[in-house]
């Protein structure tokens, strides 16, 4: 008897950048799972609509892209607890009627440096920098690996602080603002957008410690200019690129039980950019 391949999307607007049916692509033919996995590209008003669709036609699951992970956290009938603290999904899963909402981004972007960057957060000094929906997205993912503080420091302070306060029964984490930023970090986490204009968010020099481990959400061709201006301050720095392979294998673990082997993939994706 043949069956077909269970159906999986990328779903954003635009959608056609999108390097994850790429990246699932190669992870179905190394685990041996049958599945195709293509992009949808939906209506900026369309995207319950676009969902549906996709569920009726019996697919099994999709990523969620930009602009739509909260459309996608308010269309989830069921909620992991990491999609509630990110307060946004950007992996959903079908079956039996549910809509399970889940977010890979965080466990991605913590699975990049503590396992394959070898950087251990545990009792660590942790500064994000950001407050909009990329910072939300990482910090219970990174209180969960316990360490000795988090400062989240951001343009708008209050944005910070209503973070902070969300999270205080997760652990130590506290905000700033960038001009009262004090005292030395082992880690630096750039969560802000200000790479996407080629912006830096104006960091005090004095955050990096000795040995400072520094990471931009952000990947590109090139280093971004935050992470030249963290190298130029003696900081080791590494982009987001293994952070997006991360979130994916996490997603592909969600819908399929199996964990892919992210090394190979992140040195295809990092050859070809
Ligand atoms: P995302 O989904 O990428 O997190 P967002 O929710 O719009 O996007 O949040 C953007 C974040 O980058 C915010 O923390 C923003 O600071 P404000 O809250 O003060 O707006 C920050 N940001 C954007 N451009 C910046 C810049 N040039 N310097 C510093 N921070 C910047």
């Amino acid at each position: 008897m043949s069956t077909k391949p269970d159906r999986y999307v990328v779903i954003g607007n635009p959608i056609s950048h999108s390097k994850s049916p790429d990246i699932h692509a190669r992870f179905a033919a190394q685990t041996g799972q049958q599945l195709v996995y293509e992009r949808m590209l939906a209506p900026l008003e369309g995207f319950a609509q676009s969902v549906r669709e996709f569920i009726r036609e019996g697919g099994k699951g999709a990523n969620v892209t930009v602009p739509f992970k909260l459309e996608a956290h308010a269309l989830a009938t069921e909620l992991t607890a990491r999609a509630q603290a990110a307060g946004a999904v950007n992996t959903l899963k079908f079956g039996n009627g549910v809509i399970l909402g889940d977010n890979t981004d965080g466990i991605g972007m913590v699975t990049d440096i503590v396992r394959t960057a070898n950087v251990p957060m545990h009792s660590k000094k942790i500064l994000l920098l950001g407050a909009g929906g990329a910072a939300r997205g990482v910090i219970l993912p990174v209180l969960d690996e316990h360490p000795a503080e988090l400062v989240i420091a951001n343009r708008t302070e209050s944005k910070a602080a209503e973070l902070a306060a969300q999270f205080s029964r997760h652990g130590s984490v506290s905000a700033s603002s960038f001009d009262t930023l004090r005292g030395r970090f082992d880690i630096i986490i750039n969560a802000t957008s200000a790479s996407l204009s080629a912006d830096l968010p104006p960091v005090p020099t004095t955050v990096f410690g000795d040995g400072a481990f520094a990471y931009d959400m952000m990947y590109g061709k090139e280093p971004t200019v935050f992470m030249r201006f963290a190298a130029a301050h003696g900081a080791t720095v590494r982009d987001g690129l293994g952070m997006l392979v991360e979130q994916a294998a996490e997603a592909f673990f969600v819908w399929r039980s199996v964990r892919p082997d992210t090394a190979p993939v992140y040195a295809e994706l990092r050859a070809g950019l």
